[in-house]
């Protein structure tokens, strides 16, 4: 009987996942990207930065193309690489629509074992989801470093984004929808306040990936915050800052950052300012998002009002 090899379990493992995660991002939902100013502008600038006159790109996980087409405003030639083939058509019927889209070649291949025919200055890749989840940006990175170095050797391409900088703050977070009660993972605005979201800790960086290193797939966090509001903590909100490009000399950083992911947590837990919290979390970069909540915990490691209160007497009286 044929052996099943390691690569190839994981190849099925990610085609199974590809259908249950949504690799195949549907035609519609670009255009929930393209209307992303945030991430629209922040890519435009960064490339526009860091492409300059007469390089080579390539583009992992194309869409519609617009990355590229940004990258050809002044590269000689663009490869764009996409592997649903939906998305292969409308690129490059959108790319013959715009001026210099002739310089972006698309091409209908997996990310992750394509390879340029010759090497390239700088390598965009947007396959990204809060907290590098669901989708496969650390795994495509690291197998096309890998396998880049393997063929051209010599120095690597500029990875644009170039880092991530990730956080996890502790919320309460209201999840009353007409009176239904519904502790349900939500994805929010950076830019509002949320009425219904109480932040009862300032943020903790869990994780800082710079993408021109090796680059782990796994994290795994626990760390302690202090409580400045009281309340119900039953919500982690995680934060993802794309660091598109780094600015030297303006000593600043062309950024993206992700909407905020709001996850219940299984058991909530009554804080009091003051109070010190245990909060510990893992997952797999590219892993399901209730990978990421079956391992959410948080306690209290510190009872503000208990370490308060004179010896012998219960913290209600103190
Ligand atoms: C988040 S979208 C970004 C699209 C485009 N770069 C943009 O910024 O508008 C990620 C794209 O990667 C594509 N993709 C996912 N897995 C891929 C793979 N293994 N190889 C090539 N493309 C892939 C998806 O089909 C999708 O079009």
């Amino acid at each position: 009987m044929a052996q099943t090899s390691l690569e190839d379990t994981m190849l099925n493992e990610r085609e199974i996942e590809s259908c249950y995660l949504g690799q195949f991002i549907p035609v519609h939902y670009h255009h929930n990207m393209l209307m992303d100013q945030n991430r629209m502008h922040g890519f435009k600038s960064a490339i526009n930065y860091a492409v300059k006159p007469g390089m080579k790109v390539l583009e992992l996980g194309g869409g519609t193309g617009v990355l590229s087409w940004f990258a050809a405003a002044k590269a000689s030639k663009v490869w764009c690489v996409e592997f649903n083939p939906d998305m292969v058509k409308e690129a490059r019927k959108m790319l013959a629509m715009n001026p210099n889209g002739e310089k972006v070649e698309v091409v209908h291949a997996d990310a992750f074992e394509y390879l340029p025919p010759e090497p390239v200055d700088v390598v965009i890749c947007e396959m990204i989801h809060v907290g590098m989840l669901r989708e496969k940006q650390v795994e495509v990175m690291e197998s096309f470093k890998r396998r880049y170095l393997a063929k051209f050797g010599g120095a690597l391409p500029m990875f644009l984004p170039e880092a991530v900088i990730m956080a996890v703050q502790p919320l309460q977070q209201e999840y009353d929808f007409e009176g239904f009660y519904a502790p349900i993972v939500q994805f929010q605005e950076t830019t509002v306040i949320h009425p219904g979201t109480v932040e009862l800790a300032v943020p903790a960086v869990y994780s800082v990936m710079d993408f021109s290193q090796a680059t782990s797939t796994q994290v795994a966090w626990a760390g302690q915050f202090r409580v400045e509001k009281s309340g119900t903590l039953n919500a982690l909100r995680f934060i993802t800052k794309n660091i598109l490009a780094v600015v030297p000399e303006e000593s600043s950083t062309i950024d993206w950052l992700n909407h905020y992911m709001t996850m219940p947590l299984a058991e909530p837990v009554q804080v009091r300012a003051g109070d010190i919290i245990d909060v510990s979390f893992s997952y797999r970069c590219g892993g399901s998002l209730p990978s990421l909540q079956a391992t959410m915990r948080a306690s209290i490691a510190v009872d503000a009002a208990a370490a308060m209160a004179p010896a012998g007497r219960s913290p209600a009286f103190a």
